[in-house]
C-alpha cells in the first residue's frame, strides 16, 4: 500500500475517483481509519468539540493541535499507514499576518501534518500563496466557517442567495489560483458545491453537507460512528448501525464515498 501523497490526490481528481477523509484525533482511531482504506486523516479543530467538550472550536489553541497531531502521526507510523494528514490552522493563529500563519503551519508540518487547513475566501488567498510557494501544501474552507460562526449568526447553509454563492465562486477560484491543494465546502447547496468543483483547475473540493458532487467527502468521526453530545447535523449517516465493528463502519463510508451513493439526496444541510 502506497502512501497517499498530494501528487496522487491530484491524480485521483483528474481520474474522478472519489477522495475518502476522516477526522482523527488520537494514534488508535488514526491507524484504524488508515487500515480501513481512508485517504486522508484531518486533525480538525473540531477535537476542541469532539475531545475537549467545548460549544465551538474558537477556543482551540496550536498546542492542542500539535499534541492530536503527534498523536495521529505516532500512530500512522506504528503501523505503517499510508493516509495523508492534514491539520487545522487553529483561530487566531494565521489571520494576523503572512509570517504568524507561516510560523504556525511550521509548527503543524513539524508535528506530523502534510497539509494544513484554513478557513475563509477572499483575505486568505495571499495567505495561501504565500505558505505554498514555501513548500506547504493547503486546503481551503469556505461555506460554514466554524471559527467565525459569530459572524454567520450560526451554524447554517452558506451561498443560498445569488450575491453569496457568487461570491463563494470568486474566492474557491482565486484560492484555486493561489495554490490551494484541496478545499473543504461545508453546508453549501448541492448545486454550488458542484458548479465551483466544475471551475477548479487543480484544486480538490472535498464536501460536508455540501452533495455528492464534490471531489470528495470529510465526516467528523464521532458523528459518522453515532457518538455526538449534541444535535446530529442533518447531513451524517451513521455508520456504525449497520457495522460490526468501527473499522467496519470506517469501510463502509470509504466504499460509500468511493461508489458515490454517500452522500445521497436525503443528506444534505438545507
Ligand atoms: O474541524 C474539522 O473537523 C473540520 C472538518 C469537518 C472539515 O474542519
Ligand atoms: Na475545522
Amino acid at each position: 500500500r502506497k502512501p497517499i501523497t498530494t501528487l496522487r490526490l491530484s491524480q485521483m481528481r483528474e481520474q474522478g475517483e472519489k477522495i475518502a477523509i476522516l477526522t482523527a484525533y488520537d494514534a488508535t482511531f488514526a491507524a484504524v481509519a488508515d487500515a480501513a482504506g481512508v485517504d486522508c486523516l484531518m486533525v480538525g479543530d473540531s477535537l476542541g468539540m469532539v475531545c475537549q467538550g467545548r460549544s465551538s472550536t474558537v477556543g482551540v489553541s496550536l498546542e492542542s493541535m500539535l499534541y492530536h497531531t503527534q498523536c495521529v502521526t505516532q500512530g500512522l507510523l506504528r503501523t505503517e499507514g499510508r493516509a495523508l494528514i492534514i491539520a487545522d490552522l487553529p483561530f487566531g493563529t494565521y489571520q494576523q499576518s503572512k509570517d504568524r500563519a507561516i510560523e504556525s503551519a511550521i509548527q503543524l508540518m513539524q508535528a506530523g501534518a502534510q497539509m494544513v487547513k484554513l478557513e475563509g475566501g477572499g483575505w486568505t488567498t495571499e495567505i495561501v500563496a504565500f505558505l505554498v510557494e514555501r513548500g506547504i501544501p493547503v486546503c481551503a474552507h469556505l461555506g460554514l466557517t466554524p471559527q467565525t460562526v459569530s459572524a454567520l449568526g450560526g451554524y447554517r447553509v452558506q451561498g443560498r442567495q445569488a450575491a453569496a454563492a457568487d461570491k463563494m465562486r470568486a474566492e474557491a477560484s482565486a484560492l484555486d489560483d493561489a495554490g490551494a491543494s484541496m478545499m473543504v465546502l461545508e453546508m453549501v447547496p448541492a448545486e454550488l458545491a458542484s458548479r465551483i468543483t466544475q471551475a477548479m483547475h487543480a484544486c480538490a473540493t472535498i464536501g460536508i453537507g455540501a452533495g455528492s458532487g464534490t471531489a470528495g467527502q470529510v465526516l467528523v468521526m464521532h458523528d459518522m460512528l453515532g457518538l455526538n453530545l449534541g444535535r446530529m447535523a442533518r447531513f451524517v449517516r451513521n455508520f456504525m448501525h449497520d457495522a460490526g465493528d468501527v473499522q467496519g463502519a470506517f469501510a463502509a463510508y470509504v466504499r460509500a464515498v468511493k461508489d458515490g451513493v454517500f452522500p445521497d439526496k436525503t443528506l444534505h444541510a438545507w
